[in-house]
């Protein structure tokens, strides 16, 4: 019997929490071996992830070999080989952006410093909750002892609601699609380019007119159309692109696709070192790489630099703040 790996989700007991860790327990994220959740939850919300353990319990996964809920980093990260950090603080009416950023850097530079000092040397960090990308950045940087790629971001939501539009486009199943890439920061400032996106493998060429006018605002608005249409934020679909995350970061990429992951740049299409922005990525044994020599559109580079700025302006304000190390 393959022994059990810890995952450890943060915010278990909020909306993507509840979808997310049935899928866990079900095999969909890491395939056919069993896991031993923990779940963390601030002292508030410990009663609701008590509940979702009972009810984890009563699914009787095959897989799921036991479920921990803590309020404390350091226990719930012991030992962890996947930290899924979703739980964040959310803006509030009235709140400024530092202040989010402020109070998001409180939970993420003490959740990575836990993380640094407690976690499997083997961990792998995906953050969900927002601002994701600096939130990571945040997270990484209070983990000096974990290499930094081992901490990204997730863009995989965008990744997917782009291949919805395009297959709904095109009148065709996702499947046959591959190649799509979300550039830069998961906010409005995000950079959908399907440009070498292939359907059965074959190029097939977005007019500019109709990715720049109609696609990309589109993608970069599902969320609040989600907001709008279902009173709530999107939790099912943000869940499921957590599990594509990890499922791909683990078991691999399809062959001669990619996926849009947000990663700590080392430099890559001339986004400054140590920013997490989303770029086009394969995965193979467990490390993801940044494809590369893609040729961007000048309307694609104006956009990347814009999200690219922004992304340093949050790492600026946070830096300015004090908040990182
Ligand atoms: P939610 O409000 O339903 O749940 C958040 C949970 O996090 C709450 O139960 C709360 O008690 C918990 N939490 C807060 N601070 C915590 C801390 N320090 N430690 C542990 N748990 C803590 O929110 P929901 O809908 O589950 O979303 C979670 C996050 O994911 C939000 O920041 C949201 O903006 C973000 N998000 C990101 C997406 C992406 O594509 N990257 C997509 C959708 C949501």
């Amino acid at each position: 019997m393959t022994a059990a790996t810890t995952v450890t989700v943060t915010g278990a007991a909020g909306q993507i929490g509840y979808a997310l860790l049935f899928r866990i327990a079900s095999g969909a994220m890491l395939g056919d071996r069993p896991v031993r959740l923990r779940l963390l939850e601030i002292p508030q919300a410990v009663g609701a992830a008590e509940g979702t353990a009972m009810e984890l319990a009563d699914a009787a996964f095959p897989l799921l070999e036991s479920v921990d809920v803590f309020d404390d980093p350091s226990a719930a990260f012991d030992g962890t080989e996947f930290a899924l950090l979703v739980g964040a603080r959310p803006r509030t009416a009235g709140m400024e952006r530092g202040d989010l950023l402020a109070a998001n850097a409180g939970i993420f530079g003490p959740q990575g410093r836990a993380i640094n000092d407690r976690a499997s040397d083997a961990v792998r960090v995906l953050v969900v909750g927002n601002p994701a990308n600096t939130n990571a950045l945040i997270a990484a940087a209070h983990a000096p002892d974990v290499p930094a790629e081992r901490f990204t971001a997730m863009t995989r939501l965008d990744h997917n609601r782009a291949l919805a539009q395009l297959g709904a486009k095109l009148g065709v199943g996702v499947g046959r699609l591959s190649r799509m890439t979300v550039w830069g920061n998961h906010s409005s400032t995000q950079v959908p380019d399907p440009a070498h996106v292939l359907l059965d493998g074959e190029p097939v060429g977005f007019d500019p007119a109709w990715v720049a006018g109609e696609f990309a605002p589109t993608v970069a608005t599902r969320g609040a159309a989600i907001i709008d249409a279902r009173g709530a934020s999107s939790a099912a679909s943000a869940a499921s692109a957590a599990i594509d995350h990890l499922h791909d970061w683990v078991l691999g990429t399809r062959d001669g696709d990619w996926v849009s992951v947000a990663l700590p740049s080392r430099g890559e299409y001339d986004v400054p070192e140590g920013l997490v922005s989303s770029f086009p990525a394969t995965s193979a044994g467990g490390e993801w790489r940044v494809v590369d020599g893609l040729e961007l559109s000048p309307a694609v580079r104006t956009a990347l630099d814009a999200s690219v700025a922004e992304l340093a302006a949050e790492r600026d304000a946070v830096r300015a703040l004090g908040l990182l190390p």
